[in-house]
């Protein structure tokens, strides 16, 4: 298995796959609409891998666009990123995100069915399992109502994902279920381009760390936890990057039909305080915080019992949080410049 489509593979996540994949003698085929990304990072991909890789400004809606691509290369496998990520966004245009996060799915499913392509990675996250009361969670777990239309997504996803499975007689699928992805590539060449206000809190602190925002939120300050903020899964970007991969070698070696649900975590729980202290420790800076209301839609703590992918992919997480906050600092550094290229 050779030929590797990585649909969003200009993406935060996409990208590190992207080179993740190349460095393991995959060639990924990238397929990017460049709706909440940037041409540059392929330069910057390929950059960092000395070598070219295959581009196309195309939309996983666009049924003959993707045909192009399965005519022009023998696909052997999928890695399923495109989709749009934003909770609050999702909340206030539900349809928007119904409507491009799974159709893209449907589209990218008929059309492997169509070149007979059976290896499939699907983006899902630790969203589906809403506030578990049960900590760390395991695959096992209950999925509950989902908190937004964009875990809705995630949720539908795996569904539809069964459904196909079990209407065919050989294909094979791994959702990856994400906890919270941080840092960027240690080289600085490529990282979290978030548009506008970031959601998130990582690409948050290092925005106010060096001066684009006055101050971070903390959201909250009276969850029923140790220091009353809530609890994360931090994973460096490039240790998710890796669990793809291994899911491709794991998928190479398997027949039939079957799909698995695998989380994707350190394993360890870390408040936001926590994340705000390590940060000052790896930057050396103070960073300027206030707490607020707490935000709609936070569960109090969720982390990953991550055995599962030691277990079926060989694949555990190695670096630490203070790399994760290291690498992503170096990168808000480096992209300092960066503002005309992008837009
Ligand atoms: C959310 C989604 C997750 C999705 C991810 C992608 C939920 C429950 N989780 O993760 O499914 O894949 O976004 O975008 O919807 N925080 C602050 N100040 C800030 C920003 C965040 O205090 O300015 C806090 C939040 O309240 C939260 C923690 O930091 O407690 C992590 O927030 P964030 O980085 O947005 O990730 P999630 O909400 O966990």
């Amino acid at each position: 298995m050779k030929n590797i489509l990585v649909t969003g593979g200009l993406g935060f996540i996409g990208s590190h796959t992207t080179v993740a994949l190349a460095e393991q003698g995959f060639i990924p085929i990238v397929v990017d609409n460049l709706s909440n990304s940037e041409l540059f990072i392929k330069d910057r991909i390929e950059q960092i891998l000395n070598q070219a890789i295959t581009f196309y400004q195309a939309d996983c809606n666009d049924y003959a666009a993707m045909e192009k691509i399965f005519k022009e290369h023998t696909i052997e496998g999928v890695i399923h990123f495109a989709a749009y990520k934003a909770v609050g966004e999702s909340v206030a245009e539900p349809l928007k995100y119904y409507e491009n996060n799974l159709f893209s799915l449907i589209n990218l499913l008929k059309i492997m069915q169509q070149f007979s392509v059976q290896k499939l990675v699907f983006s899902s996250s630790c969203t589906v399992y809403g506030q578990t009361e049960k900590l760390p969670v395991d695959e096992s777990n209950a999925i509950l109502p989902a908190f937004s239309p964009y875990g809705n997504t995630k949720q539908i996803g795996e569904e539809i994902l069964q459904d196909v499975v079990k209407s065919q007689v050989d294909l094979q699928v791994i959702s990856l279920r994400y906890f919270n992805p941080i840092g960027a590539h240690p080289s600085a060449l490529i990282g979290e381009l978030p548009r506008g206000v970031p959601n998130n809190l990582v690409p948050y602190i290092t925005q106010t760390a060096i001066g684009k925002r006055p101050f971070l939120n903390v959201f909250g300050k009276d969850y029923p936890t140790p220091d009353g903020t809530c609890i994360r899964d931090f994973i460096h970007v490039c240790d998710l990057a890796e669990a793809h991969v291994k899911a491709l070698q794991f998928l190479q070696n398997q027949k039939g039909s079957f799909i698995d649900f695998i989380n994707v975590g350190t394993g360890k729980g870390n408040s936001v305080l926590e994340v705000i202290q390590t940060f000052e420790q790896v930057s050396g800076k103070a960073l300027p915080y206030q707490f607020a209301p707490r935000r709609s839609g936070d569960v109090t703590a969720i982390y990953a019992d991550a055995r599962k992918a030691e277990k079926i992919l060989g694949w555990k997480a190695q670096r630490s949080l203070a790399d994760a906050l290291a690498d992503a600092w170096r990168w808000e550094q480096a992209i300092q410049n960066l503002e005309p290229m992008r837009f």
